[in-house]
C-alpha cells in the first residue's frame, strides 16, 4: 500500500473542528476560488458554519444576511426541509445513472417542465453541471450545428464588455470585465466583443436612447464587417450580472434579436443568473425581455444552490434542422459524467414547485420595494448610482460624482463596505467599487429594511474612514 501523508499533528479531534480549526486546515490544504497569486494556498476566507432561510452564521456565531444568496442561488433559502427529503429520497431510490446509454425518470420529468417555462419553441433540455459548462456546451453545439450544416467558418462568438459566462476555457473567454484577462489566456481568434450596454457609463451628453441606438448600430456594422457567414452565436446575460447588474436600455436585446434572425446567428441568452425566479418569473428572456432565443443557459437557481446542475434549452427548430441533415451519423460529442444527475434532477423538481407555489408571486410583489429602499442610498455621497430588476441589485461608488470616477483612489472600496456590513450583521457581495445585492427570494419587506439600514450604515462609516485617512475628499 503507498504511504498515507500523517498530517495527524495538525488538530487534535477532526470530528469537532472549531471554525478557527477548519480556516486553518484550509489554509494549509484549500485552494479557493479567484485567489491572487501572494496569498494562494494560504488564505483564510470567512469561515460559514450553517444557513437558515435568508440567514447564515459566521465562526464568531454572528449571523448575517445572504445577501448575494451564495452566489445568486440560494433562490428560496437555506434549510429548506423539502429540498434536504427529496434529495435523500432520489439518492435511496437511485443515486446515480449513466447519462450515455440510460436515462431516470427526474431527468425527463424535468426536462418537460423546463420546457414548458422557456419561450418560443424553446422545448429541449441538455443538463450539465454547473452553469460554465452549460455556457460550453451551448457554444460546442453552435460549432457542431454548423460543422454539420456545412459552414465550419460560421463560428465566431460576439459577446460584451462586462460579461461574465464563466471559468472553463471557451466560456472564460468570453468574459469581459476589468482584470478577467490580466493574467489569464483565452482563445485565440474566436470572440469579438462589443460595448457593454451598461447606460450609466455611456458617452457624455448621449441619452439613453441614443446609446441603445449606437449599441445596435456597433452590432450591425460588426456583423457586416466581420461577415454573417463567419459569426456562429451571440451569447448575452439579459441583465449583466457579475458586471454589475447591469439592465440593458429599453428595447435593446429585442433589437439584437432581430438582427441576429436576419443573419442566421444564434442567439444564446445565459441565464444563469435571471432563470428560476430572480426577475420574478423562470425565465427573464421571454417573460421579462420579450425575446425568444435560440438557446438559453441556466444554473444556480434551477437547484437553489443545493446540488450543482445547470442545463441550456434549445431550440425545436435547431434539432429538426440536425436532424434533417444529410449527416444523421454525425455525433455531438459532448457530455458529462453528471449529465441528468437524477439527484439534481431531483431536487430541481422540487424547487421549482416552491417557486411555482409562491416563491415567484413574493418576488414579483416584493421587488419594487427592494429596488425602491436600496435606491434611497443614493442620498450618499459615495454612492454614484443604485440600479437593478427583480430581486437583483448594484450599489456603485465612485469617487466624484460630477466625472464619475470609478473610485480610483480605492478600486476595493466594495471590500471596505463588505467589511463594516459584516460586522453589522450582513454579508455582502463586494465587485471592485460596487456591492451586488441579490438576496434569496424570500425576504421579507422588513428584512428588506434591516438589509438597507446596514448597508446605510457600513457606506458612511466606509467614507468616514477614507476621509480619514485622507484619501477621499467627498
Ligand atoms: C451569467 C453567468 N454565466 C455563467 C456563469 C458560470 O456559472 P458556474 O460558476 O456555475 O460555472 C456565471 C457564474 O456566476 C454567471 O453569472
Amino acid at each position: 500500500m503507498a504511504a498515507v501523508r500523517d498530517f495527524s499533528e495538525e488538530l487534535a479531534d477532526e470530528a469537532s473542528l472549531s471554525p478557527d480549526e477548519a480556516t486553518d486546515l484550509a489554509k494549509r490544504h484549500l485552494v479557493q476560488p479567484w485567489p491572487f497569486a501572494g496569498f494562494i494556498g494560504t488564505e483564510a476566507r470567512s469561515f460559514i458554519g450553517s444557513g437558515d432561510g435568508i440567514y447564515i452564521t459566521d465562526g464568531q456565531g454572528r449571523r448575517l444576511i445572504d445577501g448575494p444568496a451564495g452566489m445568486w442561488c440560494v433562490n428560496v433559502g437555506h434549510r429548506r426541509e423539502e429540498l434536504a427529503s427529496v434529495m435523500y429520497e432520489q439518492a435511496m431510490a437511485l443515486s446515480y445513472n449513466t447519462p450515455w446509454y440510460t436515462m431516470s425518470e427526474p431527468s425527463a420529468v424535468l426536462a418537460q417542465r423546463i420546457a414548458g417555462h422557456a419561450p418560443g419553441d424553446l422545448d429541449h433540455v441538455f443538463f450539465t453541471t454547473g452553469g460554465s459548462s452549460a455556457v460550453e456546451t451551448a457554444l460546442r453545439f453552435m460549432q457542431f450545428y454548423n460543422n454539420v450544416r456545412g459552414r465550419p467558418e460560421k463560428k465566431l462568438i460576439l459577446s460584451r464588455g462586462g460579461a461574465y459566462h464563466g471559468s472553463t476555457y471557451l466560456s472564460a473567454s468570453l468574459n469581459g470585465r476589468p482584470r478577467d484577462h490580466d493574467w489569464m489566456d483565452g482563445v485565440d481568434g474566436l470572440v469579438v466583443k462589443l460595448s457593454s450596454p451598461n447606460p450609466f457609463r455611456r458617452p457624455d451628453g448621449m441619452s439613453v436612447a441614443a446609446f441603445a441606438d449606437f449599441l445596435v448600430a456597433e452590432f450591425t456594422a460588426t456583423v457586416e464587417q466581420l461577415g454573417a457567414d463567419r459569426i456562429g452565436a451571440f451569447v448575452g446575460e439579459p441583465v449583466q450580472a457579475s458586471g454589475g447588474v447591469i439592465v440593458p436600455p429599453d428595447g435593446y436585446l429585442k433589437r439584437i434579436r432581430q438582427i441576429c434572425r436576419d443573419n442566421d446567428i444564434l442567439y444564446i441568452s445565459d441565464e444563469v443568473v435571471t432563470a428560476f425566479g430572480r426577475l420574478g418569473e423562470v425565465f427573464a428572456s421571454g417573460d421579462v425581455f420579450g425575446i425568444e432565443p435560440d438557446m438559453i443557459t441556466f444554473a444556480k437557481g434551477v437547484t437553489s444552490g443545493y446540488f450543482p446542475l445547470g442545463g441550456v434549452v434549445i431550440s425545436a427548430r435547431i434539432l429538426e434542422q440536425l436532424r434533417r441533415s444529410n449527416h444523421a451519423n454525425a455525433m455531438f460529442g459532448h457530455g458529462y459524467t453528471y449529465t441528468s444527475h437524477p439527484i439534481g434532477c431531483a431536487v430541481a423538481l422540487k424547487n421549482l414547485d416552491l417557486l411555482e407555489g409562491g416563491v415567484l408571486d413574493h418576488t414579483r410583489k416584493v421587488a419594487p420595494y427592494f429596488q425602491a429602499q436600496l435606491k434611497t442610498l443614493e442620498e450618499l455621497q459615495l454612492v454614484g448610482e443604485v440600479r437593478g430588476a427583480g430581486l437583483m441589485a448594484c450599489i456603485e461608488c465612485v469617487a466624484d460624482r460630477e466625472s464619475l470616477d470609478p473610485l480610483q483612489l480605492d478600486k476595493d472600496v466594495g471590500k471596505r463596505i463588505d467589511q463594516h456590513c459584516h460586522e453589522l450583521g450582513l454579508l455582502v457581495r463586494p465587485l471592485i467599487n460596487m456591492c451586488v445585492m441579490s438576496p434569496p427570494l424570500i425576504i421579507t419587506e422588513a428584512q428588506i429594511d434591516d438589509m438597507v439600514g446596514i448597508l446605510r450604515e457600513g457606506i458612511s462609516r466606509t467614507m468616514d474612514d477614507l476621509r480619514r485617512e485622507g484619501v477621499w475628499r467627498g
